[in-house]
């Protein structure tokens, strides 16, 4: 009898401790708007003073910036393995097909890294400074704004299968458009919102010529432009603007090229060719106002463990798996 008092009141706290450690875990992981406020005051300041400062010298580095953030976010979540060297018991995600020779930014993340480290050493994640970035080089040109939530832990591994796999390709259909970003937990319209980042920033020519010579779906006049700088055969390198319209501006534009078919990636086209996602097109078309605030509300989950493009799986046990980890993984790299 006293034993099975022992040890049901064992049990009891066996339990109890198990509660705690999985609220105390929930709790560490969410994130604030303030996190940095008394460990790294400066924090934001700084982030956005050199991002500034990497713009005026060169203004596409705001796209750069943002095209950065969603390839860290899109493998395994927003915690800067994007940023990671090959080692010996990994190979990073920089050589991956969608990033080599494509994504850039690097030194303006890691000039950030360094200030932040003489001001406050050991504080601020890469993570973080990538989001805030993004998020300041989108209202630099023009975007909207939102108060970005703080206090992501940094990876200290990086996938090149998952770059490889899970970031979409300008190829793809629309059926795998949607089927990419629903895997990360967005829906249709989510992925139609946060495509209209196209509206600044340049594409390669290999990212496009096969559009450019081979399909119906592209303005005729439109096509014929872009064939000087991307000839049918080398230049691949060549850049075009993802909005002719207004490649420094993060307006609508993007999504009325796409209603008179000037998508420049067979991608972007998808959007908009008779299917289900044509009406989210059209009305972001006409309504810049809604684009926006849809575009900063995509970033700001109320609150959610991770922004916009953290992975929302709906496994709740992957879930806390995600939570755990990013844990007990090492904020620094
Ligand atoms: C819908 C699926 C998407 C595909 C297939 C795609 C693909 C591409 C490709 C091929 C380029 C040109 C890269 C090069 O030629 O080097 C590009 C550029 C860019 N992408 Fe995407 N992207 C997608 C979604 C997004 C999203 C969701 C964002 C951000 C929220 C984004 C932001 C950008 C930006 C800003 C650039 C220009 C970068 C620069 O000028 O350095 N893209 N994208």
């Amino acid at each position: 009898m006293a034993r099975r008092n022992v040890s049901s009141s064992s049990c009891f706290f066996f339990f109890f401790f198990i509660i705690l450690c999985f609220q105390l875990k929930i709790c560490s992981s969410q994130l604030s708007s303030n996190y940095y406020s008394t460990s790294c005051p400066k924090a934001l300041i700084t982030i956005n003073a050199a991002v500034t400062k990497a713009m005026f010298k060169e203004r596409r580095m705001g796209a750069s910036l943002l095209r950065l953030h969603f390839h860290d976010c899109f493998v395994n979540g927003c915690d800067a393995s994007v940023l990671l060297d090959d080692t010996a018991s990994f190979t990073g995600e920089k050589t991956a097909g969608p990033n080599n020779n494509s994504i850039r930014g690097f030194e303006v993340i890691d000039t950030i890294k360094s200030q932040l480290e003489t001001l406050c050493p050991q504080v601020v994640s890469c993570a973080d400074i990538l989001a805030v970035a993004a998020r300041d080089s989108i209202v630099a040109l023009g975007g909207p704004s939102w108060v970005a939530q703080l206090g992501r832990r940094d990876s200290t591994t990086a996938s090149i299968s998952a770059a490889n796999s899970d970031i979409p390709s300008p190829l793809m259909d629309l059926s795998d458009l949607i089927s990419a970003f629903s895997n990360k937990g967005f829906t249709a319209k989510e992925m139609v919102t946060l495509s209209g980042a196209h509206t600044i920033g340049q594409a390669k020519c290999l990212a496009f010529r096969r559009r450019v010579y081979n399909e119906s779906t592209i303005l005729s006049s439109f096509a014929t432009s872009l064939k000087t700088n991307c000839p049918n055969a080398g230049g691949d390198d060549n850049l075009s603007p993802l909005d002719a319209a207004s490649p420094f501006s993060f307006d609508n534009a993007y999504f009325r090229n796409l209603v008179n078919n000037k998508g420049l990636l067979h991608s972007d086209q998808q959007l908009f060719s008779g299917a289900s996602t044509d009406s989210h097109v059209t009305t972001y078309s006409t309504d810049p106002a809604t684009f926006h605030a849809d575009f900063a509300s995509c970033n700001d989950q109320n609150g959610e463990p991770q922004s916009a493009y953290r992975e929302r799986r709906s496994d709740q046990n992957q879930l806390q798996e995600d939570k755990l980890s990013l844990i007990t993984a090492f904020r620094l790299y």
